[in-house]
This record gives structure tokens, sequence and C-alpha cells, in this order.
């Protein structure tokens, strides 16, 4: 992380400022056939990742590659929808870009969300984790190289990385609304490959429940800079070896576009929350 990563997220940051009156406190970014929230937004503000300065460009299929900025109610929120992952060949400083330029625009707390293979027997396709910690399994860490001070301490703890009081909120709220929701240990790989059988069976060892190729970088930078974390992960296929039949991307995109409205509807109820609650850990400014 570098002097020129700040410059260059606070150029992003005023540059998405300049193009609403909205000042978002939560930031939301929607994983792979998640995108749709997106349009729910009133007042929306929206831009491609290509029109932001200094932004990378996501090329997965099933991800928009739009950054908005609009209202959940009366809320605002920053929201990308699609995101820039490890696998597509971008250095790490890059894939974490967008939570810097969150951060610089105001952002305290962080809603992520994701598609993933499910590991724990329990898990069926469609069904909602709530992630209540990680395993590196990626090979780098977003932080590796000189650290900002600007944003945050060179080591910083990662014991409540997800946040737990926002993991209580999500659980009550996907209940009350009928969702089926669980707890899990999320563990990110670099991809772009699926894992092998092999592979699935030493994680499930490792204590991981789900398994993805994203997320876990977002994390660890939002941590960095005491932005609060909440990350949900979509069980969109049975991890590798568990379910009957081989891995197809079309699946993945299937299932997230299938519970598309179950998730919308747990949003929409979870972001007001959680910007009620970054309010007031921030004491307003006072009057001048
Ligand atoms: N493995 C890795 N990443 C994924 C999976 C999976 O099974 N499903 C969705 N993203």
């Amino acid at each position: 992380m570098s002097a020129t990563s700040f410059a260059r997220s606070k150029e992003a940051a005023d540059f998405l400022l300049a193009r609403t009156a909205l000042r978002p406190a939560v930031g939301l970014v929607l994983g792979s056939g998640l995108g749709a929230f997106a349009d729910e937004l009133q007042n929306a503000s929206a831009t491609g990742f290509a029109d932001i300065p200094n932004f990378p460009r996501s090329t997965a299929e099933g991800h928009a590659g739009r950054f908005v900025v609009g209202n959940v109610g009366d809320v605002p929120v920053a929201v990308m929808a699609g995101r820039v992952h490890f696998y597509e060949g971008y250095p790490m400083e890059q894939v974490v870009f967008p939570i810097r330029v969150m951060r610089q625009m105001g952002v305290r707390a962080v809603v992520l969300t994701n598609a993933a293979g499910g590991i724990r027997e329990k898990l069926e396709q469609g069904c909602l984790v709530v992630l209540n910690d990680h395993i590196n399994l990626q090979g780098v860490n977003p932080m590796s190289g000189p650290n900002e001070a600007r944003f945050g301490v060179r080591f910083f703890d990662m014991t409540t990385a997800y946040d737990p009081a926002y993991r209580a909120l999500a659980i009550r709220e996907g209940t009350r609304l009928g969702i089926p929701m669980h707890e899990g240990v999320y563990v990110a790989v670099a991809g772009p490959s699926y894992e092998t059988p092999a592979e699935i069976r030493a994680f499930r060892t490792l204590g991981a429940d789900v398994v993805g190729m994203s997320t876990v970088p977002e994390v660890i930078v939002a941590r960095h800079m005491g932005m609060r974390v909440l990350a949900i992960s979509c069980v969109t296929n049975l991890a590798a070896g568990i379910g009957d039949r081989p891995l197809d991307h079309k699946e993945v995109l299937e299932t997230g576009a299938r519970i598309r409205l179950q998730f919308i509807a747990l949003l929409k109820s979870l972001l007001p929350q959680v910007a009620a609650s970054v309010r007031d850990a921030v004491p307003p400014a006072p009057a001048l």
C-alpha cells in the first residue's frame, strides 16, 4: 500500500462524490448474480468502473461493473455492483482499491456479499451463510508492502473482523423474513479453477464451511481502516466432490438469480440498521 494509493483513492472518491448529493456511511459489494440490487436504489447515480479515475475494470461474467450511489429508503449507500478478483490478474492493491475509495468517501461500515460453494454438510444450494471468520488461502495479503498510516496501523487485530453485532442482526433479520440463515467460516482461494474434491476435504478438516474466490482481501483492508464488516455468502453450489455433479459457473449465476428476491429483502432491512449503527458511533461534527 503506497502513498500514491491514498492519493489515487481520494481522487476516485472525490470524482464519485461530485456526481451525487448523497453522502453514504455504508458500502455494499454485490457478488456474482446479485448485482440486481443496485437497480433498487432511489436517486441513484451510477458510474461504470471504466469511467472512474484509477479504478480497476471487472471482466467476470455476471459482474456488471458499476459503482452506484443511491438511497435504500432514506439511507444513502455506496454500492459496488460487481467487483474485481485476484484471479483476473489484478494486483491486490487494485482488488481492494474500491474499499479504499469507499473509506475516502466517508463510508464507515461495509456489507460484502458473495457466491460460495457449500462445504459443510448441512448447507444447501440457495441458503445464506453469515460469515463469522475466514481462512485466507489466496497466498497473499493485500496489506503486504509499505503501510499507509493515514489509513491504519501496520499490525491490526482480526479477532472480531466479522462484527458480532452485525452477525446477530443479519441472523435475526433473515430469520424474521423466513430465510434459512447459517453462520460459518469462509475459506478464500485464488481461483479461477474450482477446487478439487481432495482440497474440499482438506478445507473441511481445517474448519471451513464455505469456499470462494473473493471477499477476504476486502475484509482485511476494511479492518485496516477500522471499518465495521458484515459478510454474507450465498451458497450457489455444493463444493467439489460434495454434490453429484461437476461445478459450473452457470449454476452459480442461476442460484444467485433464484434467491435474489430474498437477498434483496434482507439487504433492504439490514442496510438502514447498519447505517444507524455507524451514525451513532461517530459523533456529529460540532456546529460552527
Ligand atoms: N468454489 C469457489 N468459488 C465459488 C464456488 C466454489 O464452489 N461457488 C461460487 N464461488
